[in-house]
């Protein structure tokens, strides 16, 4: 029995641009913003309140967050890995706050500059200050099947990693397969691993496409029952700490899979091509999503 709706997170914006070598000015960014909630789309993981020095695609997220018209009944999440950041984004009133730590501890060192055991303490007075403002907190958790530097990763480790998000109050998390190396049956121990801390509704999906498995990921975990996904418009993306690693799956891709099976996500296709064209065009560039190019040519 999969679920019958499907909510989508679109981290375009975010994780899309972040690696973007070419500067995306601020109002390109707020225009994405906008045709994605035009589209239909409830969450947007807008920016991430990070070093500027480490991923200056996003200096300027007070910027964008402020030109954002929002939209009653949609979400808008940034990424905060510290106490820094944390108060940096509050100015911007996000929705949603987002730390990253990950089941690998070469990733957390290379991505945010600490250990895994680091990070849960850097996090845990960003949860227990969002939380007492009243902003939720969810986590990503970064290479859960595969990582850039040690190959494979236990469902174990993702376990373990899921328990301590749990223990410092982190609401929901994502299971990220960042470079895209995980094929379905690998993800769905991921899953089942994070489900030992937290229930299907509080799990989201977060599928790079590298390995072109991307879709076949998010089915197996429709599989079993996950009903909320981050996917990015255009299949913009990349992160900068994961060599050669591609972008999220595409919104569109996922968008046409659902609702060919007859699963609602509130989202209007035509929409959010138009979002992706927009993007796809400053860039320079054809978009990663393969239904957009098939819906642009008929
Ligand atoms: P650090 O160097 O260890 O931090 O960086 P620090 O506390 O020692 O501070 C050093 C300098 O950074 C200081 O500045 C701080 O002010 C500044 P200086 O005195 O040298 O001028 N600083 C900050 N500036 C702005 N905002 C902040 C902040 N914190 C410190 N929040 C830090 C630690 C985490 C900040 C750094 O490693 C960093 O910014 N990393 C970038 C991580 C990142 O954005 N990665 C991409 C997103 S994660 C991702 O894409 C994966 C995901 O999609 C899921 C998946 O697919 O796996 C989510
Ligand atoms: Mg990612």
């Amino acid at each position: 029995q999969l679920p019958s709706r499907v909510r989508l997170i679109d981290v375009g914006p975010r994780d899309g641009l972040q690696n973007e070598k070419t500067p995306v000015p601020a109002e390109v960014k707020i225009g994405l913003v906008q045709r994605l909630q035009d589209a239909g789309l409830q969450e947007i993981e807008v920016t991430s309140f990070v070093s500027p020095k480490w991923v200056p695609q996003m200096a300027d997220n007070a910027q964008v967050m402020a030109g954002i018209q929002r939209q009653p009944g949609v979400h808008y999440s940034v990424l905060t890995p510290n106490l820094q950041g944390y108060q940096a984004s509050l100015a911007s009133q996000p929705d949603e706050i987002v730390v990253f730590g990950a089941a690998s501890e070469a990733f957390s060192q290379k991505n945010i500059n600490c250990s895994i055991a680091e990070s849960i303490e850097r996090f845990a007075p960003v949860v227990q200050a969002a939380l007492a403002a009243g902003i939720r907190v969810r986590a990503a958790m970064s290479c859960t099947v595969g990582c850039p530097y040690e190959g494979d990763i236990a469902p174990e480790r993702v376990a373990y990693l899921a328990g301590l998000l749990k223990q410092i109050g982190v609401q929901r998390v994502d299971v990220a397969d960042t470079i895209g190396v995980g094929t379905p049956r690998k993800v769905q121990a991921a899953i089942e691993a994070t489900l030992r801390h937290y229930p299907i509704d509080d799990i989201s999906g977060h599928f790079h496409d590298t390995y072109g498995q991307a879709l076949s990921n998010t089915l197996a975990a429709l599989e079993l029952g996950v009903w909320n996904f981050q996917s990015s418009v255009a299949g913009l993306g990349g992160c900068p700490y994961a060599k050669g690693a591609t972008g999220n799956v595409a919104t569109e891709d996922v968008v046409y899979m659902l609702h060919g099976m007859g699963i609602d996500t509130g989202i209007d296709l035509d929409k959010l091509i138009d979002a992706g064209s927009y993007i796809s065009d400053f860039l320079g560039r054809q978009s990663h999503s393969r239904v957009a190019v098939a819906m642009l040519n008929r």
